[in-house]
């Protein structure tokens, strides 16, 4: 039972790993877009495991690829030995990651992909000096923890890197916020001038940025700001890792990877989450200069291993023989104009964001910009109740962020819609 269950998971595991929802759901079975909770219960699932269910749950062709590669009686053999299809993956994404003369190393999760692009940067421009962005998350190692800008998921000062800190594309709130965005890529610059020149050695090695900032609450800076940016890391040979740990593979509907709304080419790229589909994989694509900067034996035990790159090679071939990009975009349209026409207008939504099947809602204290947590709160669980999984994030806990797998259908994003618009009305006290 998962009364039970709840007591026994307090019981064991640590309070600091939260658990979503006042009576959180234990998710037992899911097919396509769909997940069942242990009490019978179903729900279109908006947030995928965190934006990592990308193409959904109980897909044939992830399945079999996976059941065949068990069949063989091998689950793993390491990186010691060759592995077929964890070439065949790394053929595939250095092709499309956009990097000329790329590499790719694999890991097991986004966190030691960011690890292992910082390691990189570093070494290759011998400097531990690093550039992040304000509200930005990238993991949960010391490196990772070290240039990720967010309070609430800093769980130690303890930091390897030098890191300055550039602002973020918040238009809420902030020293940016309001400007236009030409305005605010011009500012955006200069503060980069500025802090090259007060906060850093000069020395630097590289800038590490979300291309839309997931636990950040969906913040994206204006398409053309990394262009901008770039421009001047490249006047100082600093590298531009991006962190497409959330946005990569078609998600935001009008690219394939994020970096490409801004028009530049990263030095650096890190995957992780959609591409296993719930398989443990993740990795760094790189120009082989970069990415070959380790002077020393560094391995993966499990990274790239036989089950999850027979996983990522299906998750990947189904998503380009689908063109989920193109669905992103327009299932993604549709969600995006039905909430901002829906509740766009309302007093408590302070902006609908995001790109393709990336949307999130921010919500306010009515007439400011004063966060509101309390009732993104209500909003996330009268969703639930109304029979839609959402997430929730910003720096404030006041963002309502939908990120489902990128096969949803027209008529699963109308039915989400509506649940969400009944849900936002209701919490937020709007007649219907
Ligand atoms: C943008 C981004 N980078 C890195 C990570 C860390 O990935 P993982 O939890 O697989 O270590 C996350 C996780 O949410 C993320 O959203």
């Amino acid at each position: 039972m998962t009364d039970d269950l709840l007591a026994r998971h307090r019981a064991v595991l640590p309070s600091w790993m939260p658990l979503y929802y006042a009576e959180p759901i234990e998710l037992v079975s899911g097919s396509g877009r769909r997940v069942t909770d242990a009490q019978g219960r179903t729900y279109l699932d908006f947030f995928g495991g965190v934006l990592t269910n990308m193409i959904g749950y109980d897909i044939p062709e992830i399945r079999e690829a996976v059941e065949r590669q068990l069949a063989t009686g091998i689950a793993h053999t390491s990186t010691l030995y060759l592995i077929r299809q964890q070439v065949e993956l790394a053929e595939k994404i250095a092709q499309r990651s956009g990097i000329p003369d790329a590499r790719v190393f694999f890991t097991n999760s986004g966190t030691e992909a960011n690890e292992a692009a910082l390691l990189v940067a570093t070494n290759h421009r011998r400097s531990h000096q690093i550039l992040a962005v304000r509200n930005s998350y990238h993991g949960r190692s010391y490196a990772a923890m070290g240039v990720t800008g967010n309070r609430t998921w800093s769980a130690s000062g303890l930091n390897p890197l030098q890191v300055a800190w550039l602002h973020s594309g918040d238009r809420v709130r902030g020293l940016l916020a309001r400007l236009s965005a030409d305005e605010q890529v011009d500012a955006a610059v200069e503060d980069l001038r500025e802090v090259l020149a007060t906060q850093t050695a000069g020395d630097v090695a590289a800038l590490i940025a979300e291309p839309i900032q997931g636990v950040g609450g969906f913040v994206h800076p204006p398409d053309g700001l990394f262009a901008g940016w770039k421009k001047v890391l490249d006047e100082h040979g600093i590298l531009f890792i991006a962190d497409e740990v959330q946005t990569g593979w078609g998600r935001t509907g009008e690219h394939f990877w994020g970096y490409q709304a801004h028009g530049v080419t990263p030095d650096l790229l890190t995957f992780a989450k959609g591409i296993g589909n719930g398989f443990a994989l993740a990795g760094v694509v790189g120009r082989a200069e970069v990415l070959e900067s380790v002077s020393a034996i560094s391995f993966s035990t499990f990274g790239g291993n036989p089950i999850s790159t027979a996983a990522g090679n299906a998750v990947l071939d189904y998503l380009i023989a689908h063109d989920l990009q193109a669905n992103a975009a327009r299932v993604g349209a549709i969600l995006a104009d039905g909430l901002r026409s829906a509740v766009g207008n309302l007093d408590c939504v302070a902006e609908v964001r995001g790109k393709g099947l990336m949307l999130g809602v921010e919500f306010v204290r009515p007439g400011g910009s004063e966060p509101d947590p309390a009732l993104t709160n209500r909003v996330f669980e009268a969703a639930r109740e109304g029979g839609l999984l959402a997430g929730k994030g910003g720096l404030h806990g006041n963002v309502l962020r939908m990120g489902p797998p990128l096969t949803l259908t027209e008529e699963e994003a109308r039915e989400g819609l509506a649940i969400l618009v009944d849900a936002i009305r209701s919490a937020a006290g709007v007649a219907a």
